[in-house]
Formats: C-alpha cells, structure tokens, sequence
C-alpha cells in the first residue's frame, strides 16, 4: 500500500509536470546536494557586490526624492511607501529617465509598468497577448527556461526559431512564422535577447536588429525584448542599441530587470509597453494600461519598499545603470575572457571540444562530442566537484544536446581555474569512456 494520497498530478495544470517548471528545481537541488562544488552553473550576481549598507541608503535617498523633488508630505511620503499603491508602480518616472540616459529610449511614463521581477514582467505580457487556443509564441532557441516555464503556465506554445551565432536567423524566424499561419496559428509575437542572450551568449549586430524589426512589421510581428545583460560588455567595443531605441513602429515591447544591475532580492523588473489597445467603445489606450489590469489580480503591486531601494540606487547615480554599475562591468568582464583564455589552454586546437567566445555577458557554451545529460551533471558534481548547466534545459523537445552552459557570473577568477581544471578531467574521462571514432 502507497501513502494515502489527497490529489493527484494528473488532475492538477499539466504545466507543473513540466521539464520547464523542474529545470530550476533540479538545477537548485544538485548545487544543495554538493555545495562544496564550484559553480559555473549559476546565474547569479556575485555577492561580493552585496553591501548591508546600500539598502538603507538608497531607502533614505528615495524619501528624499519624494520630499525634495516630488514635494510630497509625511504622512504622504508613509502612505507612498508603506500602503498598497499604485498599480504600474511609484519608480516608472526613474525608469523612465534610466531608459533615456542609458539607452536614449524616450517613453511615456504611463507605458511602464513596474513588475516584480522581470520574470512577472513576461508573464503579464504573455498573459496578455494569449487570447484564444490559436495564439503561439516564437522564441530564439535556446531560450530562457523562465521564458519557456511561464508560456506553458499559460497553455501558450513556443514555437522555435533558430538563433545561431548571429543571434537570431532571419530567415527562419520568417519561416516559422508563415508555417504557424499555414496551420490556422497566430503568432503573436517573438521573444529575443539581442544582447550577450543567455544561455547562448550571442549577440545580434545592428544591421541583424534593423533586418529584425523591417521583418517584425513585414510579419506583422510584435518582438519581446528581453535584457538583463546589455549593460556588460566584455571589452571596448561599446554598446548596441536596443532594438526598442531603433523600434519607430511600437513593434518592441521591452522587458527589464534591475537583477543583476542593483539587486536581485529586491525583485524589481519592468516592462515597457507603448503598444496602442483599440477598446471596444472606440477609445484607444495602452497595452501597458492592460497589463496593470491583469497585475492587479496577480501581484496588486510591485513592494513598494523593493521598488524604493532600487529606485534610491537609480538616483544615487543620476539615473544611469552605466555609471552604477561599473565595477560589476568591469568583474564580469575580466571573468569572461579568463573563462575564454581558460577555455583555449585546456582544450587546444585541434579539440573535440569547442566553444563560442560571446562580447560579454555571463554566458559560454561549450560543445563536447557526447551528451550531456543531467545524470552527466550529478557525476560531475559528486565525482570532479564542478557544476555547469546542460544545454538541454533550454530547448523545449528534450531532445539530448552535446553542449553545457557556463557561467562566469558568481566565482572569481581562481574558482574560473578550479572549475575549469574538473571539468577538463570530465571530459578527458567522457571521452576515454566513449572514445571518438578514428579516421
Ligand atoms: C533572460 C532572463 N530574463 C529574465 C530573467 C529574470 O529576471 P528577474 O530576476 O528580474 O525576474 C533572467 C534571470 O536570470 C534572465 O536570465
């Protein structure tokens, strides 16, 4: 006799068995299980950039922005801070202001909406743009597990399109959108991560995002923009523009995430979203305007008190993230081309084992001659002490995948070299296992 049991799985959404909803979990559980590995698996900020101090610094400096520069009262400042408010948030003017200084993107400050996180951010946009059985989602492959996790949520299918190391295939991106029509489909819009994309690491070139956007309109396509990365360029070569600063059709519905810039327990992200809504009275409002509805039943609002902290973080450095955040540029800078210079000293050419070199970011893939599966990622942990995160978790066919993410974001330099060291033992013993065919 089993347990008793009061629910079964079956009868509860089908996107909770999902190997997008266990991806995370599974990845969490192997970094408890062996914590003593080191983690090239990790996304994370490194927390050397954590500062007890900070928070309540910036928490001071928002109060006085809203005293000094919003002229508001105590009891006013208290009621701003500490009650339920504003549904599209209480920093939209901020962010606002960071677009424009940072990415000289102007928008409406009613078209932002303040989210928790970025990841509610895609998920009110999904929510939204799904209206009926017919609607499908494309999205660069490999994509964000959260991506992919939140469509199925909502019983909305991702379709995929080749990225390739130009980032995104044109080509295919307007294949796959005439296939879905010639199959009674509306793709609704396609989510892209022109920068440093993660988990591929590629970038798109500024001709690439100008041929995406003429294609967006030819296709009658809207393009989710999604960016927690841009701001960490490995090198000089500067920054491309967003595809929302070249996007002069409303085509971009932009999603941020102050994550990796100021905090990411403070949980704050946004969207962008100036796309016009014609009502059914004739009147035309903002797509963001249908967002904040749909917030309201999921989250009411973005904490306050998170979205103070960041908020304080924006105006300590007149608004810009570039400016606030260059220390971290220059950290995970230096440890992506130590990964890469690490990458080319252990597996020298001619290797069987390759990898590409992205512009900057957090991300490396590396591509080995035999699967890599999550029983491959357990061994590594227990038996060389290292971790990484297979490839298969971002394609959505489970198919097996000869390649494995690394992340430069949460170890130093010396962990890069410690890490690396096991993971060639790895894959030196993979391939004594499974030598590669001769000839
Ligand atoms: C591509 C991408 N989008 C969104 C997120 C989630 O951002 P947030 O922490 O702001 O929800 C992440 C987090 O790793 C990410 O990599």
């Amino acid at each position: 006799m089993g347990e008793p049991v009061d629910l079964d799985l079956a009868d509860l959404h089908p996107a909770v068995d999902d190997p997008a909803l266990n991806s995370m979990n599974f990845l969490n559980e192997v970094a408890q299980q062996w914590p003593e590995a080191v983690s090239l698996a990790a996304g994370r900020p490194y927390e050397e950039f954590f500062d007890d101090d900070a928070p309540p610094r910036w928490l001071a400096r928002f109060r006085r922005h809203l005293t000094e520069d919003l002229g508001q009262h105590p009891e006013q400042v208290r009621r701003t801070l500490f009650q339920y408010g504003r549904t599209k948030g209480i920093v939209h003017h901020l962010v606002a202001r960071n677009l424009a200084v940072d990415e000289g993107v102007h928008v409406d400050l009613e078209s932002v909406v303040v989210t928790a996180g970025c990841q509610e951010a895609m998920f009110l946009v999904l929510r939204a743009l799904r209206a009926g059985p017919r609607d499908v989602l494309l999205a660069v492959a490999p994509t964000y597990v959260g991506l992919t996790g939140a469509a199925r949520l909502l019983d909305l299918p991702v379709h995929p399109v080749a990225g390739g190391p130009a980032g995104v295939d044109l080509a295919d991106l307007r294949a796959r959108a005439r296939a879905a029509r010639a199959q009674g489909l509306r793709p609704r819009a396609c989510y892209v991560m022109p920068d440093f994309a993660n988990p591929s690491g590629a970038g798109m070139t500024l001709d690439d995002r100008r041929r995406l956007l003429d294609l967006a309109a030819e296709e009658e396509l809207l393009l989710i923009e999604d960016n927690p990365y841009g701001l960490f360029p490995a090198g000089d070569q500067g920054r491309l523009p967003t595809l929302k600063a070249l996007d002069s059709g409303r085509r971009v519905v932009y999603l941020g995430s102050f994550a990796k810039t100021v905090l990411p327990g403070a949980r704050v992200g946004y969207v962008v979203a100036d796309q016009r809504v014609a009502g059914r009275d004739g009147t035309v409002g903002l797509l963001a305007d249908q967002l904040a509805k749909i917030k309201s039943m999921v989250t009411v609002n973005t904490s306050p008190l998170a979205q103070a902290i960041v908020g304080g973080a924006l105006l300590e450095h007149d608004c810009s993230l570039v400016t606030a955040t260059v220390r971290q540029r220059a950290a995970y800078g230096r440890n992506l081309r130590h990964l890469l210079a690490g990458l080319s000293r252990r597996f020298p050419a001619p290797s069987p084992v390759r990898w590409n070199a992205p512009a900057g970011g957090f991300f490396v893939v590396v591509t080995v001659p035999f699967p890599v599966d999550d029983a491959l990622l357990r061994r590594s942990a227990e038996r060389y002490g290292v971790l990484w995160t297979p490839m298969a978790h971002f394609y959505d066919d489970g198919a097996p995948v000869n390649s494995l993410r690394l992340s430069v974001s949460a170890v130093t330099p010396d962990q890069i070299d410690v890490g690396l060291d096991r993971l060639a033992a790895l894959v030196a013993d993979e391939l004594d296992r499974a030598p590669l065919p001769t000839g």
